[in-house]
């Protein structure tokens, strides 16, 4: 079927395979489409259908809370077009994709899980041929008996054929519990992508500032390693807080060391503990790393106080801690909007 989307009077068609999404139709053919999480909680993809057919995926979602039935508007993430559809939206179109890339469809298997702490588990997924995308980008999880996607952002810092990804157990979650009930070596799994804007150029020539919780590390961690590989850290500088809750919740620390490491010290890393004390760890006689306690975006916006400006940042992790970091540095510390960019993990 074919969509026809107009904007400032200027009309733009591209096809959608029966079935498809009308946004992944759409950036699948290079169309910047307004999007954020790509699976129905955000609202970002809000569009107009002035005529033709479309058929709702998952009536239910979080983003499709804002869409007025009256004003027949619709989220292009959870519709499929039933026939020849014109749609318009608000948001800004893109005149191409800015990773660079164009996100599509690959099949996988999973070739290797292993726990890194209780309620976090990291697998491997092996791909038949290589999925391009940039560092920070993520991809839409499809699995057999899931309705519906999941994004996850990969943790490797380029395309290959064998990507990895960090899962948090979300408990009663549909893709927490396929991973976390049963051993899912050699599982059939789908993914459309790579999406997400949340990437660093290698000559973006700002300091950069991460502030993650939990498994928002994962492209955290491909972002900083892409900037070592780059030698970013040779004219920049580089700080990362990681928040988890306590000692039993720390992984990667040796993932993060290294980096520090490798960046000549140029990025510093703080992981800080939101609950009980500061744990002890063996230091080997070198302090790589610096742990303190409380939330992390508090902990960031003090220890950053006086030097934020300079800095592009990154987030990534739970909605609430991604909202209150943007609100505690656009409107306290009056940081510039556009040069934030996040990833909420729902
Ligand atoms: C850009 C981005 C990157 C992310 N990266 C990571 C990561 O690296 N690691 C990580 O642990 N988490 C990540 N998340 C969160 C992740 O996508 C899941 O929300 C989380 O793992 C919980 O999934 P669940 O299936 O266990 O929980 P559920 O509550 O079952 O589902 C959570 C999400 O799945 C979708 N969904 C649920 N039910 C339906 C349905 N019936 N039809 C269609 N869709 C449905 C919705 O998007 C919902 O928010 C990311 C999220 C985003 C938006
Ligand atoms: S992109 Fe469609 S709801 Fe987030």
């Amino acid at each position: 079927v074919k969509i026809t989307v107009s904007k400032k009077e200027i009309e733009y068609k591209f096809e959608a395979n029966s079935g498809e999404r009308v946004l992944y139709a759409g950036l699948r053919q290079g169309l910047g489409l307004p999007h954020e999480c790509a699976t129905g909680t955000c609202g970002s993809c809000k569009a107009r259908l002035k005529s033709g057919e479309l058929k709702q995926l998952w009536p239910d979602a979080p983003g499709a809370k804002s869409c007025k039935s009256s004003k027949n508007e619709f989220l292009m993430c959870q519709n499929t077009a039933q026939s020849d559809c014109e749609v318009s939206f608000r948001g800004k179109l893109a005149d191409q994709l800015e990773s660079g890339y164009l996100p599509n469809y690959y099949e996988g298997r999973v070739v290797d899980a292993n726990y890194l702490t209780a309620d976090v588990i990291r697998i491997l997924v092996e791909f038949e041929q290589v999925v391009p995308f940039r560092a920070g980008q993520f991809v839409v999880v499809n699995v057999e008996g899931l309705e519906g996607g999941r994004a996850y952002s990969m943790v490797n810092c380029a395309g290959g054929t064998t990507l990895e990804f960090i899962v948090k157990q979300l408990p009663e979650g549909g893709f927490s519990s396929w991973l976390f009930d049963s051993p899912r070596l050699n599982s059939k799994l789908s993914i459309f992508g790579a999406l997400g804007n949340a990437t660093l150029g290698a000559d973006e020539g700002k300091d950069i500032l991460c502030i993650t919780g939990g498994s928002g590390i994962a492209g955290i961690i491909a972002l900083l390693t892409q900037a070592v590989d780059d030698n970013y850290f040779d004219k920049n500088t580089g700080h990362l807080f990681f928040g988890i809750k306590a000692e039993q919740d720390l992984f990667f620390r040796d993932r993060l060391v290294a980096l520090v490491e490798k960046s000549n010290r140029k990025l510093q890393v703080t992981i800080t503990f939101s609950m009980g004390d500061i744990p002890k760890f063996d230091y080997a006689g070198k302090e790589d790393i610096n742990y303190l306690s409380g939330n992390v975006t508090p902990v960031a916006m003090q220890q950053m106080s006086g030097q934020l400006q300079d800095n592009l940042v990154f987030l990534a992790g739970p909605p609430g801690m991604v909202d209150d970091a943007i609100r505690r540095l656009v409107i306290d510390a009056a940081f510039p909007v556009h040069n934030i960019r996040y990833d909420k993990f729902g």
